[in-house]
């Protein structure tokens, strides 16, 4: 018999990714394309749905083309992806009436401003842990179905998109939801993902009818929640479909708890950083919701079938690979490779500091209307100083948020595990631990995204029977531990508290 394997979707921010592992957890496949990134006006950050589901079946097939693998072959397949992007489709023809919505979408800022002047922060944050930003879930539904056009997407059928929904006509969903619901025609999510709505009560572990009703989100709409690794399974591909053999769907995770199982941070008090668009530094909790003082979210971090919910801290940071795509945009560099080159050829940045608050400021400062900023600049300064800026942004928002995960959770992280694109670059590996003073873990499967997700659908069809056989696969590739003298960092570490002061203040003007 030929031997079996775990297959991954990520669906994430800039493309889609399939990769198939093998019970060691090493790949054994890989393919990725890119998608359109859609800004309508600033601010505004859209994904065609329709090309994000055409890319998941192309890299699917070119990945078990390319290692000569057929689709039998895979023991059950694990969805992960970029979290809050909403779709809205119609539930007959499986059509969108609108673009996905990204996470990284600002319209519904003024909607959110108005809840936080109606006083409801806390009690959306007591029910879902979340801070009320236009990041999450529920102001981009409500948006859709206040504002998409009838007449542009053929599903709308030209009819009011609010009265059908409102009919029972139209179905919702994050990105998990919509690669589900194509693969295998259910009409599900799991926690991980459900708690980055912002209407699903993470407590109580379900849809809650008062959030849904302050969003304007017809419950008829909203997915069947289910475990991130299920024995019963999500259903199956279609025999007769793209991939021609039934493969249960058993496993999806939100891609940043996704990668916080792929790091295997199975227990309380463990924690990992994905260098992304975005970084996103989360803690395992336990299972124990812990409530955060200090700017965190409070997240469902996964759940094993038939056991409890484990909950997580996350900091949240929404730019960070981005400000290297951005140096690559305005010519600076060539490719995310040369800031490591660039940024060692100078000893410093000479004072100055780029604070990337391109979307607002995520965690711990929440303001929606920051706005980036280069502050300290001299006529002597170079190309050179603006990229180290730009690495050394990504390292202090990390220390930002680590300072506040360790007032918050009372854990001193030892060793943080790092992953994602952006931690090839030894130099920026590197700057972070001397940031924030701590050794710093680079596993060698740095796709930990994907793995986390097959995992999780390996675990719920037996292809793997313990947690302790994925501890067993974790591997260090690298680790790097602080150069930098510490007061020396903390000196540094106050001018990037009055950087980001500035790139705040642009938003109180
Ligand atoms: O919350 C947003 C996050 O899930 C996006 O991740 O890796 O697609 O940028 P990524």
């Amino acid at each position: 018999m030929a031997d079996t394997y775990v297959g991954a979707i990520d669906q994430g921010t800039t493309g889609t990714r399939f990769m198939v592992f093998d019970h060691s957890g090493q790949v054994v496949a890989n393919a990725y394309e890119k998608h359109e990134q859609i800004y309508p006006e600033p601010g505004w950050v859209e994904h065609d749905p329709m090309e994000i589901w055409e890319n998941t079946k192309d890299v699917v097939t070119t990945g078990l083309d390319e290692a000569d693998l057929d689709a039998e072959q895979l023991e059950a397949i694990g969805i992960t992806n970029q979290r809050e992007t909403t779709i809205v489709w119609d539930k007959e023809t499986g059509k969108p009436v609108h673009n996905a919505l990204v996470w990284q979408d600002r319209r519904t800022t003024d909607r959110v401003e108005e809840i936080q002047e109606e006083g409801k922060v806390e009690w959306i944050r007591e029910k879902t842990g979340l801070e009320c930003d236009a990041y999450f879930s529920a102001t981009k539904t409500e948006w859709i179905l206040d504002n998409a056009e009838p007449l542009k997407m053929e599903a709308s059928r030209g009819e009011d998109v609010r009265t059908r929904a409102e009919n029972g006509e139209l179905l919702m969903g994050t990105i998990d939801t919509w690669v589900i619901y194509n693969l295998t025609g259910n009409h599900i999510t799991d926690v991980s993902n459900a708690s980055r709505t912002m209407l699903y009560n993470i407590r109580d572990l379900e849809w809650d009818d008062e959030l849904l009703e302050e969003f304007n989100v017809p419950k008829s709409m909203v997915p069947e929640v289910r475990p991130s690794s299920d024995e019963n399974t999500y259903g199956s591909t279609d025999a007769d479909g793209f991939l021609g053999a039934e493969v249960p769907v058993a496993g999806a995770l939100g891609d940043q708890q996704a990668a916080m199982f792929g790091q295997t941070c199975f227990d309380e008090g463990d924690a990992k950083n994905t260098y992304g668009t975005g970084s996103f530094y989360l803690m395992n909790t336990g299972t124990d919701a812990v409530e955060s003082d200090h700017g965190l979210l409070t997240t469902i971090g996964f759940q094993m079938s038939g056991e409890p919910v484990q909950y997580a801290l996350e900091g949240a940071i929404f730019i960070t690979g981005a400000a290297i795509e951005w140096l690559e945009d305005v010519d600076l560099i060539n490719n995310a490779a040369q800031t490591a080159e660039l940024a060692r050829s100078v000893d410093s940045t000479d004072g100055v500091y780029m604070v990337p608050a391109f979307t607002g400021l995520g965690a711990p400062h929440w303001d929606g209307r920051a706005r980036g900023t280069i502050v300290g600049m001299t006529r002597g300064t170079r190309k050179e100083h603006i990229v180290r800026a730009t690495l050394e942004s990504i390292a202090y928002q990390t220390r930002d948020v680590a300072e506040a995960m360790e007032a918050d959770s009372g854990v001193e992280t030892t060793t943080l595990r790092v992953d994602g694109g952006a931690v090839k670059n030894n130099f920026l590996c590197q700057l972070q631990s001397d940031i924030i003073q701590t050794d710093i873990a680079r596993p060698e499967v740095d796709e930990t995204t994907a793995l986390g997700s097959a995992y999780a659908a390996g675990l719920a069809v037996g292809y793997w029977d313990t947690v302790d056989e994925l501890r067993d696969n974790w591997q260090i590739d690298r680790e790097f531990s602080p150069e930098k003298d510490a007061e020396e960092v903390d000196k540094l570490y106050d001018r990037w508290d009055d950087a980001v002061e500035k790139s705040l203040d642009w938003a109180r003007e």
